[in-house]
């Protein structure tokens, strides 16, 4: 059985004192899944103290890397000094990352390469928007996006190791819209047997992670979907009650 795991995406949340209550009410030290949160990048080393007595399974990481090392990059983050920080992962091609800030599939593809270099674990968000999915496109545009972000990944297995996707519809996310598991599981089938058939990886060992409105009261049906590993959460990862609720599902 695959390893599951609860990755809250923080975004731009969390005052010092949320950070605290957070932790107050947190309570993962009996469930088996990972735990991973991505505050903003500046909390990192707050964050990290004050997990310091979570026994297992907990990491911190970044949302977004800078594609360059160092240098004249005026307000970016470089994967080094997250990496410096604590960060063992990163997001990458977060739909707010690709509508808002308007980064592209080539970018994309040049940041998870960087974070690779890094040694950063890259948890790369694809999905469809509202109107690709009317129009029957979901697994069109799955597609694309996979084979750009992915283009030349490195072959080596200890890389490919380093690689989990998240599947979250763009109409899902923020929305209190969630997919349903059937939804869900097909498109996380697809995306499992096109990176197996396609992109060559292992695809049976690729954590795949669903994203899109999760919350206590419907991710037991989400999580359990034969090829969802796990999911992440943006608003309902904020408390640590709730974040301890989808940790203990998904450690049924
Ligand atoms: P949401 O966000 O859980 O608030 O829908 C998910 C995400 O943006 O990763």
């Amino acid at each position: 059985m695959r390893q599951k795991y609860i990755v809250g995406n923080w975004k731009m949340n969390q005052s010092v004192s949320s950070l605290s209550s957070f932790f107050e009410n947190l309570s993962i030290d009996e469930t088996t899944c990972e735990t991973w949160v991505s505050p903003q990048a500046m909390h990192i080393p707050r964050v990290l103290d004050a997990a310091q007595n979570i026994k297992k399974n907990f990491q911190v990481g970044a949302q977004n890397i800078c594609e360059f090392d160092n240098g004249a990059y005026t307000g970016e983050n470089s994967a080094e000094s997250l990496k410096d920080l604590g960060a063992t992962f990163t997001l990458i091609g977060h739909s707010e990352r690709r509508h808002i800030f308007k980064e592209d599939h080539a970018l994309l593809n040049r940041k998870i390469k960087h974070a690779l270099k890094h040694d950063l674990t890259v948890i790369f968000c694809i999905g469809e928007q509202l109107e690709e999915r009317k129009n029957g496109m979901t697994e069109a545009v799955l597609k694309y996006q996979l084979q750009e972000g992915l283009k030349d990944f490195p072959a080596d297995k200890s890389l490919r190791e380093k690689l989990i996707i998240a599947y979250e519809p763009v109409w899902a996310i923020g929305t209190g819209e969630v997919a349903s598991p059937e939804q869900a599981q097909e498109a996380h089938h697809f995306i499992r047997k096109f990176i197996t058939s396609d992109l060559d990886f292992q695809g049976d060992t690729v954590p795949l992670l669903y994203g899109g409105s999760v919350k206590p009261a419907n991710a037991e049906g989400l999580l359990g979907q034969e090829d969802i590993d796990g999911a992440l959460v943006g608003g309902a990862s904020l408390k640590g009650e709730d974040f301890s609720a989808l940790a203990q599902t998904a450690s049924k």
